[in-house]
Parts: structure tokens; C-alpha cells; sequence
């Protein structure tokens, strides 16, 4: 009988030789998968973050659509601006929420001799991005 080579192995005897491609199968099926479940996790906790934080001035549809402070825009009035996204990339660098909003690795140093008048939040850029993954799907 000859020797039989790898190119006359069964398509079976292909998965006993290198079960590394099985993994990697696996491995690229997971990836398609994980931005999805990451996703629903992103937008649970961004909600949360906006709820703890945001709504005690902003109305937030779903969250408090009578709470806020009237002079604070909503985060549905806001969904309708062309650049609603870019506003919450930077918002803790615009007025009021400097005075607020501290940003880990982000934001300068809070000055300390300010008063701290109001509770400070502080976010991280995890935070930012679960914030943005929550408010994109407010609906406009
Ligand atoms: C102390 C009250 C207060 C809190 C808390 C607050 N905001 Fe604001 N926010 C404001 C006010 C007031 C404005 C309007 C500022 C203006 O008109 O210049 C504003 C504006 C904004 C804007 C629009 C910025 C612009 O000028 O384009 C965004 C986006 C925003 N806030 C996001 C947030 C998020 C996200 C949170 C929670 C992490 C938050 N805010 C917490 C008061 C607050």
C-alpha cells in the first residue's frame, strides 16, 4: 500500500492535522458575535451612567421626561442637531460641564481651589463611549 500523503487525507483527517483552523473558525464566528452582545451591555450601562449623572439637569426620553432643568437641552432635542454625536464626544469640555464633569486621562486637573458646590461626576472614556452607544438609540 503506498504512503499515503496529506493531500489524499479525507476532509476529516484535514481537522485531526491541524485543529488550529477549528479555532480559528470558532475565533471569527465569536468576533461577529461580540459587537452585538457588547453592544446591548454598551447601551444598558450608558443608560445607567445618564440616569445617575445627566438626568438631574437634561430630560432624558425613557429616563425622566419630566424631570431635568427646562433651560437644559434635552437628549432628544439634541438627537435632532446634525452633529448631536460630536456634542456628546466633547460635552464635559463645554459650559456648565467643566465644572462638573471630570474625565479620567481626559480632562485637566480640577482646579482644587474651586468650591466643589456640586457633586463631581467622573467618567471614564469607557463611560463617553457608553453614553454615545446609549444616545444613539434615543429616538429623535
Ligand atoms: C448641572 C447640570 C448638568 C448636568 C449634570 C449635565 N449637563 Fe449637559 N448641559 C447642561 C446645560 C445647562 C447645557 C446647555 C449649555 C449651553 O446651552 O451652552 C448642557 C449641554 C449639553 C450638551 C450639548 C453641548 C453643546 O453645547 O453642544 C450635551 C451633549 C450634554 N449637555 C451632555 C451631558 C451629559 C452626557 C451629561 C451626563 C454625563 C450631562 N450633560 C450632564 C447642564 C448639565
Amino acid at each position: 500500500m503506498p504512503k499515503r500523503n496529506w493531500i489524499d487525507l479525507p476532509a476529516a483527517g484535514v481537522w485531526k492535522l491541524c485543529p488550529a483552523a477549528l479555532w480559528r473558525i470558532m475565533f471569527a464566528l465569536l468576533l461577529l458575535c461580540a459587537p452585538q452582545a457588547a453592544g446591548a451591555d454598551m447601551i444598558a450601562e450608558g443608560r445607567t451612567i445618564v440616569a445617575e449623572h445627566c438626568t438631574r439637569c437634561h430630560v432624558v426620553p425613557g429616563i425622566n421626561p419630566k424631570g431635568g432643568i427646562e433651560s437644559t437641552p434635552s437628549f432628544k432635542g439634541m438627537k435632532h442637531l446634525a452633529d448631536w454625536r460630536r456634542r456628546f464626544e466633547v460635552f464635559f469640555a463645554l459650559p456648565p460641564h467643566p465644572a462638573l464633569v471630570t474625565v479620567v486621562g481626559i480632562s485637566e486637573e480640577r482646579d482644587k481651589s474651586r468650591p466643589a458646590f456640586v457633586q463631581e461626576i467622573k467618567l471614564s472614556v469607557h463611560d463617553l463611549d457608553r453614553i454615545l452607544a446609549f444616545v444613539d438609540t434615543i429616538e429623535k
